[in-house]
């Protein structure tokens, strides 16, 4: 019998989109996926570090994987993507039933290092800096039939003082425009019907490539104009670099979804300072306001940090009067935390853990209000929804998302299949999904 494997993803798209890789690659070596580590052969932990409890959780479950690993000897136990690129040796060290390590720029090597542990019986930990393969070359096993993510950039150029990013995936390096054109023509033969474009800051897009033109907008209108691709979404862009050209090119290409996440952090000029995100409130609410009025019906996303160190009572104000004024339609939201190697670990952060968790009650209490009364906005309307499949919380109901991205379930008389567009009427709304009828048509 084959072998097989299982991979548990941790963190951000990138890291859902590596597995995909991880997954093809193994396969391509004849080994077959199962849905349980337990009785797997090879395990691969695709792990984030963004936050210590990421560590903490990869920690905890790699460790509770060495009672199966004693019952079946054989089994290899894999740790690659950003805690690996972050803690390399030192999580091999701490974590000894572990056989391989590799780092973000190593996913290419997997079968190679597997195939040396499995020789040697000893730890493989493979770490470099830099990137040998492209891994959007590499085979790719899709979660989804219809839908696809799409690498345009790795890595990241800027130095938001509180992020680890880009010391785990390094610098900017953008993928030629050609070649990620033919991968959605391909993903489209193939049928796929929506893709979201990856890169840590997709507005800096192509600025390896040639420095001044608008590159970002050019791409999304050469992937809009891919026939047969219906929807294109995109993933993060920084508000920073968010040029008129590239709203533009939302507003025009009929592809393009009614979507964007624009990850506000913070409200206060001053500890938007402090973590380097190069604009202030009224810029960021500037390029919101010219977003939505290009763009009718524009759903916006954010991300939130609270208690970045040294943050106020006033700073934390003006961070729940920007979330008031901007009316987010959903928001990620976080407790600071402090990553070593950062800027920001090095400093003063007198507020305690507990004003902390006090103030992001306050923020996800407004927050929750604002999302509802948007999704509340929706009702009477009718959307466009891509099928995803049947729901997670009540399998007679279908599950799927708008235009905008907002996650929509529905009555289903069986006859819809995952990946068709449906016509719905919205019927009432939660705070972070819509109920609906499917539509007669
Ligand atoms: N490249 C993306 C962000 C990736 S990290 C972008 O710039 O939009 C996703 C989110 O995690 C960030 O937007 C930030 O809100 C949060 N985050 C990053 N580092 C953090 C830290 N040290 N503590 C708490 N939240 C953090
Ligand atoms: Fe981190 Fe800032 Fe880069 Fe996003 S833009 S990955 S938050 S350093
Ligand atoms: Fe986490 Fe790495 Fe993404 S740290 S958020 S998986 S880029």
């Amino acid at each position: 019998m084959s072998r097989r494997f299982h991979v548990r993803t941790f963190g951000c798209q990138m890291n859902e989109h590596d597995s995909e890789r991880i997954a093809g690659l193994l396969e391509a070596e004849g080994m077959s996926a199962t849905p349980d580590a337990a009785d797997a052969d090879v395990v691969v932990f695709n792990t984030c570090c963004i936050r210590e409890n990421a560590d903490q959780r990869l920690y905890g479950q790699v460790g509770a994987l060495a009672a199966d690993k004693e019952r079946n000897p054989g089994m290899k136990i894999v740790v690659g993507g950003c805690l690996a690129q972050k803690d390399g040796a030192g999580l091999a060290a701490r974590a000894g039933h572990v056989d391989v390590v590799f780092g973000t720029h190593n996913l290419a090597e997997l079968p190679e290092l597997l195939a040396r542990a499995d020789a040697s019986g000893n730890q493989v930990v493979e770490i470099t800096d830099e990137t040998a393969v492209s891994p959007s070359a590499l085979p790719s096993r899709r979660e989804s039939r219809h839908a696809a993510w799409v690498t345009i950039s790795v890595g990241c150029d800027n130095s938001c003082t509180f992020c680890i990013v880009p010391s785990v995936r390094g610098p900017e390096v953008s993928r030629r425009s050609g070649d990620i054109v033919r991968e959605v023509e391909m993903l489209v033969a193939d049928g796929v019907v929506e893709v979201t474009l990856l890169g840590q800051n997709v507005n800096s897009y192509g600025r390896d490539l040639d420095g001044r033109r608008p590159l970002f907008a050019e791409l999304l209108r050469a992937v809009d104009a891919v026939d047969g691709i219906r929807r294109v979404r995109f993933t993060s862009p920084h508000p920073k670099d968010l040029r008129p050209e590239t709203i533009e090119a939302m507003a025009d290409c009929a592809s393009v979804c009614e979507q964007l996440h624009l990850p506000l952090q913070a409200g206060s000029d001053r500890v938007l300072a402090a973590m380097h995100r190069g604009y202030n409130a009224e810029r960021f609410l500037a390029r919101l306001e010219a977003a939505r009025s290009a763009i009718p019906d524009l759903t916006v996303s954010t991300d939130i940090i609270v208690g970045f160190p040294g943050e106020t009572e006033d700073d934390f104000a003006a961070t729940l009067e920007v979330v008031e004024a901007a009316q987010f339609d959903s928001a990620f939201t976080f407790v600071y935390s402090p990553r070593p190697g950062t800027a920001a670990a090095g400093m003063d952060d007198p507020t305690s853990p507990e004003e902390k968790q006090e103030r992001y009650k306050r923020l996800t209490d407004l927050q929750d209000s604002i999302s509802w009364r948007s999704n509340l906005d929706r009702v009477g309307t009718r959307e466009e929804v891509l099928v995803e499949g049947p729901s997670k919380r009540d399998p007679s109901r279908l599950s799927g998302r708008t235009r905008g991205g907002r996650l929509v379930h529905a009555d289903d008389d069986g006859t819809i299949t995952p990946g068709s567009f449906v016509h719905v009427d919205v019927t009432s709304a939660a705070p972070h999904y819509l109920l609906a009828d499917v539509a007669g048509d």
